[in-house]
């Protein structure tokens, strides 16, 4: 398994490319399931997830003809409705198949995606959903089933919101026959961007990026062509880690809206932060003050920030406490930073209380999920000597490479296969 090696204590100096956001890619290609006829997406990401959603759909019957950031999805001959384990577990996102499926051919089959490192990630919403819309869902052997003729429209309310709860609901009810209604919804990036995707293919949404969305069922959808968004959470990444180094970098092809609560949060540590069109300039400062933070649906501080900013209090100069409010377990960073040095203490599973401490040093740590690597990495960064990080199958499913991009930066880092 490859590791990654980085010798700590240069600032982060240059320009970095944003790549395609993994979690507005990934509905998106799910909802070309939904089209009898071929989707071109463009900036697409060159992820593991990415991999694994293709591998998927192609399982399903579906063609997909990738190029350098572009790919084409050919959903006229999808003829299976079963979504097996094998795929299902290695990517818990992959039930996003489920809406688009029960939608388009009355029946799907999806493996229950099981939990992950941070959390049961249950899918009793997506589920609930479904069942609002007519359809009839039975668990069998691991397997979630549901059956309907035709979806009818109808009114949803989720408990709390839920990203890919409200993206697999407003596929379903795209091709259902009414109204309906979908109440506390989701409010990120990647929901308004599925949802202008669906409308470009004929869908009837509007309400995106509020909590009420509405969408009126149409008897079909067709092709089109899909340019996907910029990855806000890689852009915070490198915020970040510009600020941690105390260096000066600007970031492009981003969206400064999608980060308005990471750029606050940072300029509140002293951070400055200048944004442009489709750019931001990061410059680190010599103290950095400490913030407290709660993760909380967007367009508050994004949960998958948390372990990215826990990294830079680690070196702030006071105390900061971190509240997750999202997922049960996604601290596991936290052990691996005290073995850098880091003074941080964990009360009931959802606070961190983060004890700035004047400097970090190398030390081998093991990454445990996707944004906890980023963790790992941007305190290697900073951390004095060298850091070796393994598991680092954790960061290829979701940045781009990470490590050329560090380089670019002028980051003392590489892979070791
Ligand atoms: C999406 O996961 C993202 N993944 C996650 O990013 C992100 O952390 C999360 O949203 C929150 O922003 C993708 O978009 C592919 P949720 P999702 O449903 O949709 C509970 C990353 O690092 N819940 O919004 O699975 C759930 O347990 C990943 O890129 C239910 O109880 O998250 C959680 O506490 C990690 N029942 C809360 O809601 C349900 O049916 C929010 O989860 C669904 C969710």
């Amino acid at each position: 398994m490859d590791k990654i090696q980085i010798n700590g204590g240069r600032k982060l100096r240059g320009e970095v490319n944003i790549s395609g956001a993994k979690n507005a890619a990934l509905p998106l290609i799910a909802s070309a399931i939904l089209v009898n006829g071929k989707t071109c997406f463009t900036n697409v990401p060159d992820l593991m997830d990415i991999k694994s959603i293709k591998l998927l759909l192609e399982d399903l019957g579906a063609t997909c003809k990738s190029s350098k950031g572009s790919l084409e999805v050919d959903g006229s001959h999808i003829h299976k409705i079963e979504a097996e384990y094998d795929l299902v577990r290695k990517m818990r996102a992959s039930i996003l198949v489920l809406g688009p499926l029960v939608a388009r051919f009355g029946h799907a089959k999806v493996s229950m995606p099981g939990g992950c490192a941070i959390g049961a990630r249950p899918v009793n919403m997506h589920l609930s959903g479904l069942e609002a819309l007519g359809a009839e869902i039975s668990m069998d052997h691991g397997y979630i089933e549901a059956k309907a003729n035709r979806l009818i429209g109808n009114e949803i309310y989720f408990d709390t919101p839920t990203v890919t709860g409200t993206e697999n609901l407003m596929m379903a009810a795209s091709l259902a026959k009414g109204t309906s209604i979908l109440r506390n919804a989701a409010r990120e990036p990647e929901i308004v961007a599925l949802a202008d995707a669906l409308n470009g293919m004929g869908a009837r949404i509007s309400g995106a990026g509020t909590a009420i969305i509405f969408i009126e069922g149409v008897d079909s959808l067709s092709s089109s062509d899909i340019a996907i968004i910029p990855d806000r959470i890689e852009t915070g990444t490198f915020m970040v880690a510009a600020a941690a180094t105390g260096g000066d970098i600007l970031i492009k092809d981003c969206e400064p809206d999608h980060v308005g609560s990471i750029i606050s949060k940072l300029k509140s540590t002293g951070t400055e932060v200048q944004t442009y069109q489709n750019s931001i300039r990061v410059i680190g400062k010599e103290i950095i003050h400490s913030v407290d933070i709660k993760t909380v649906p967007y367009p508050g501080f994004p949960t998958d920030m948390q372990a990215q900013f826990m990294a830079l209090m680690t070196i702030a100069d006071g105390n900061s406490v971190i509240h997750e409010s999202i997922f049960e377990n996604r601290f596991i960073h936290a052990n691996e930073l005290l073995r850098l040095g880091a003074d941080i203490s964990i009360s009931n599973g959802n606070l961190a209380m983060v004890r700035g401490v004047e400097k970090l040093q190398g030390a081998p740590v093991m990454a445990s999920d996707l944004r906890a690597s980023a963790s790992l990495v941007i305190a290697g960064l900073v951390a004095e000597g060298t850091t070796v990080i393994s598991r680092v199958y954790h960061m290829d499913r979701g940045y781009e490479a990470i490590e050329k991009k560090f380089s670019q930066l002028d980051a003392d880092i590489v892979r070791i296969k």
